[in-house]
């Protein structure tokens, strides 16, 4: 077991025509390489930009974030970009499916254009895994909430990443449809020993973390 994301100090500042917004004060928290853990706390709080700072997707104002014990505050483009893929799968509420691409081919869409033709049959078959066999042709449109997030979920598994960031999975699907996605993504990070930071506001899924972190204001409690 090792440290897969460790936030030390870190604050997250946006400049508006108010003066600066401070959206993270000082944050500090480690989450380890098999752990599965939610982060819960009233809307506005700063959950998403935990997940947009720890994906490389936004550059934290001051502190240092490790991903995997490297450090990617100050990092550019390019490397952030190279520290994703290597290491990293996002889950996002509203699914960023490809509308005229089929389920298949945005399970593809992550990887580098001469990977997919080879990964073809891996990327079927995951999604055999979550339901999805009579489906693989099938465009977003085509397909129901509960279906399209497994296809985003399956999207973000094909690379086999290290860590696992989703902000609130569950939040667009009816309680049956969230338990379901709920147990696939359990088992995945079970089996592949990976860690997971899930955003979510569901109680229920929160308890089935081996740990919950609070944030309120921007800090954690
Ligand atoms: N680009 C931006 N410029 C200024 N303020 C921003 C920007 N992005 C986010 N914020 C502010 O940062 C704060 C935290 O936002 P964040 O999206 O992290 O909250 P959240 O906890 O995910 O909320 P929710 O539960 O509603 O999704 C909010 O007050 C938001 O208005
Ligand atoms: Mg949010």
């Amino acid at each position: 077991m090792s440290t897969a994301i460790q936030f030390n100090n870190v604050s997250l500042n946006y400049g508006s025509e108010d003066g600066l917004v401070r959206v993270l004060k000082s944050v500090n928290f480690s989450v380890n390489s098999d752990e599965i853990v939610s982060i819960v706390g009233p809307s506005g709080s700063g959950k998403t930009s935990i997940i947009m700072l720890a994906a490389g997707l936004e550059m934290a104002s001051e502190g240092s974030i490790k991903i995997n014990s490297q450090e990617i505050v100050g990092l550019r483009e390019n490397d952030l970009s190279d520290v994703r893929k290597k290491n990293i799968g996002i889950v996002f509420q509203s699914f960023y499916l490809i509308p005229n691409l089929t389920a298949v081919e945005n399970v593809l869409l992550s990887l580098e254009a001469n990977q997919k033709y080879n990964r073809d049959e891996e990327a079927k078959s995951l999604l055999g895994e979550f339901g999805l066999s009579h489906r693989i042709n099938h465009l977003p449109s085509e397909l129901s909430g509960g279906e399209q997030q497994r296809v985003a979920i399956a999207r973000a598994l094909i690379n086999k990443p290290k860590i696992i960031l989703a902000d609130e999975p569950t939040g667009n699907l009816d309680s049956a449809n969230s338990e379901s996605m709920m147990d696939l993504l359990f088992e995945y990070t079970k089996k592949s020993k990976t860690s997971l930071v899930m955003v979510t506001h569901d109680d229920s899924v929160a308890r089935r973390c081996d740990r919950i972190i609070e944030i309120k204001d921007g800090q954690i409690v």
